[in-house]
């Protein structure tokens, strides 16, 4: 059966919130009223600007690429589905990562995808393995979806394993779809997988490393003749972006390292923060965290759908229970809140723990 909704994004969008929610994914909100800039910078005429180029050409300067390699698109979320679309036909194979993001199964399945899967072990730290890749397989596979950083688990793939994957897929006639959403907070900072050939098409946005959701502000890096069948496909969709928020957009990207501004400083002390809760814990079982925004620990309780219900009960605060990433006894924290509300929530996550004990 298709999907025809994504269940995942009806729960996150409406789930009861909480005061000490660890169930985001991005740094604390940036307000774009701190920059200088007037109402006239957004050109306000409204007129509407089909593959607004001096949005591309930020982007383009920004991730090494020229500006006929870069597709604007509503946040990773639409990258994600015109990139799938413009690649894959109904029936095609679409090998997927798991644990996975549910959108981009949902997006896949919505496509009508014939979808296969392979592992991200946690016993190897969920590391992106071209061998788990080239076992799942078969010449009817047109397309290899990761993301990196991994979401839930914020694992780091190396270069030489897109390479390979990427070797794989140019000799299956297939193409890499890596969502790098989480990308640029990794340490090391790594560049764009589509410097690694022509087969790969990466997605990004300015939501959860640069706060900046509202925006909707998302793009596909490609090769050229990949990116024209995605304008071409938006044609169908959204037809053109909101021009307010393209000029919003280039206005961000002008002043990036104030948007930027201490969120890597935030996330090393959050990530520390959360490693020593981790290491205070005989029941959570979970790699260092080392990049990213979130984790994805093992909880020797069980079912984390019982901890989540609890937090909610009695603590005002809230995980991203296991089973929306297929895997229930685990549950995944994001730590891109301020430090402050990190540490309290870390507290009463501490005593929701204890009284399973
Ligand atoms: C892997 C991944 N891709 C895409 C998105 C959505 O990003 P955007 O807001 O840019 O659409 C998310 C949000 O949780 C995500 O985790």
């Amino acid at each position: 059966m298709r999907a025809m909704h994504s269940g995942y994004m009806h729960w996150a969008k409406f789930k009861p919130s909480t005061r000490y929610a660890l169930t985001g994914s991005e740094v604390p909100h940036f307000r774009m009223d701190s920059l200088p800039f007037g109402i006239a910078d957004l050109d306000l005429d409204g007129a509407s600007h089909p593959r607004y180029l001096p949005l591309r050409e930020r982007i383009a300067r920004r991730y090494g690429v020229s500006a006929e390699q870069v597709v604007a698109a509503d946040g990773t979320s639409m990258a994600n589905i015109l990139a799938m679309a413009a690649l894959v036909s109904p029936g095609d194979e679409v090998l997927i990562e798991r644990p996975a993001y549910a959108l981009l199964l949902e997006a896949a399945s919505f496509l009508g995808a014939s979808i296969r899967r392979f592992e991200r072990k946690p016993e190897d730290a969920f590391r992106l393995d071209p061998e788990q890749v080239a076992s799942a397989m078969t010449d009817r596979t047109r397309l290899i979806v990761v993301t990196n950083l991994h979401n839930p688990s914020s694992a780091l793939a190396s270069e030489d394993a897109l390479r390979s994957i990427g070797a794989l897929a140019a000799s299956a006639g297939a193409r890499v779809l890596v969502d790098e959403v989480y990308l640029d907070s990794a340490v090391p900072a790594q560049r764009s997988a589509v410097h690694l050939g022509p087969e790969f098409v990466c997605t990004n946005s300015l939501t959860k490393v640069y706060g900046l959701s509202g925006l909707r502000c998302g793009w596909a890096l490609a090769a050229p003749d990949v990116a024209e069948r995605m304008w071409r496909l938006n044609d169908l969709f959204g037809v053109n972006q909101a021009h307010a928020a393209e000029r919003l957009a280039c206005i961000a990207f002008d002043h990036i390292d104030e948007v930027v501004g201490d969120n890597p400083e935030l996330l090393a002390r959050n990530r520390a923060l959360w490693n020593a809760f981790v290491d205070s814990r005989g029941d959570l079982d979970c790699m260092r965290a080392e990049s990213g925004i979130t984790a994805f620990p093992r909880w020797s309780g069980g079912d984390t759908e019982r901890l989540d219900a609890l937090l909610h009960e009695r603590y005002d605060t809230s995980v991203v229970p296991g089973r929306w990433f297929e895997v229930p006894d685990r549950f995944r924290v994001g730590f891109g809140l301020a430090t402050a509300d990190l540490e309290e929530a870390l507290s009463r996550l501490g005593s929701a723990l204890d009284e399973f004990e």
